[in-house]
């Protein structure tokens, strides 16, 4: 889906807080976002996340699918901290902490489901807050996503040691995961930005719904008590996130030091990096299909 330009830009070149030509360049930015990032293949067709959805994948593709993903989950952190160590402010550096400290246990304070009476519960995905902030949060070491992940690989016979180092990672994993922490978590806040802002467009587009549809058909036909909840939440918060891409954007264009290249730069470099990792999950499940052959 194409980025568009939103009325409270067109609002405030209306009323004069920001000239009709800044407005238009504003515009013209976005219409490369569009032409440059948006249209990359991870975006509009990420063939692995397809195929997946369609629920035919094996236990050995899960598997190797769940293992990959956990080695991304835990580098992931190296890239966040990176992140939050270069931002360029001190609220850019509160934004990236709030990931941070979610992604390894502290949950959002906001008061609703995930209060339970029984403490068994806690930290459970299924009921975790999507929404609040990590200030005042509880932590919990089994409100850490990659715990989420370490609960479905138990299902599969995975244990702690099989999942979520670097030796686990293929080589299309690492190249991403080094991609991440070279990029996203640039010491260059421009790069940095271009990265973020791509990160964020592929996830939004779409792909944990397939991969919980095919994760749900596989577990219903092998006939296995799977945990889902670490796709589903972070579904649910995509969800909720994609709303507040082109606000962000607009407030970062507008920023001394804003520079185009560089972003643009970032946000491409990053794609690619994401792609790889697609690229390798769908070039092993093929490979597998041959094998079992
Ligand atoms: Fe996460």
């Amino acid at each position: 889906m194409p980025l568009t330009v939103s009325q409270a830009i067109l609002d405030r070149a209306a009323n004069g807080e920001i000239s009709t030509q800044d407005a238009d360049r504003f515009r013209k930015f976005v219409a490369r976002c569009n032409d440059e990032l948006m249209t990359h293949p991870v975006i509009t067709d990420n063939r692995f996340c397809r195929w997946f959805a369609t629920g035919r994948a094996d236990r050995e593709v899960v598997t190797h699918f769940i293992v990959q993903f956990s080695v991304f989950s835990n580098l992931f952190l190296i890239a966040q901290l990176l992140k939050t160590i270069n931002a360029g402010s001190l609220e850019g550096m509160r934004a990236s902490k709030e990931i941070l400290a979610n992604e390894i246990g502290v949950m959002f304070n906001k008061p609703g489901p995930d209060h339970v009476d029984d403490p068994e519960r806690e930290g459970d995905p299924d009921i975790v807050s999507i929404q609040g902030s990590v200030d005042g949060g509880t932590f919990r070491f089994r409100a850490a996503h990659f715990e989420w992940l370490l609960s479905m690989g138990e299902v599969l016979g995975l244990g702690f040691n099989d999942m979520g180092k670097r030796r686990h990672g293929s080589p299309a994993t690492l190249f991403f995961c080094d991609q991440l922490a070279a990029i996203y978590g640039s010491e260059d806040p421009n790069i940095a930005e271009g990265a973020s802002f791509a990160v964020e467009n592929w996830a939004a587009a779409g792909f944990w719904k397939q991969l919980v549809a095919g994760l749900d058909a596989f577990r219903k036909r092998e006939n296995l008590d799977l945990p889902l909840a670490f796709f589903t939440w972070h579904d649910r918060i995509e969800d909720q996130h994609a709303g507040h891409v082109m606000d962000e954007l607009e407030e970062l264009y507008f920023t001394d030091g804003f520079d185009e290249e560089k972003f643009l730069w970032g946000g491409r470099e990053m794609l690619d990096g994401v792609q790889a990792f697609w690229v390798g999950l769908d070039e092993f499940r093929i490979a597998a299909a041959y094998e079992g052959d």
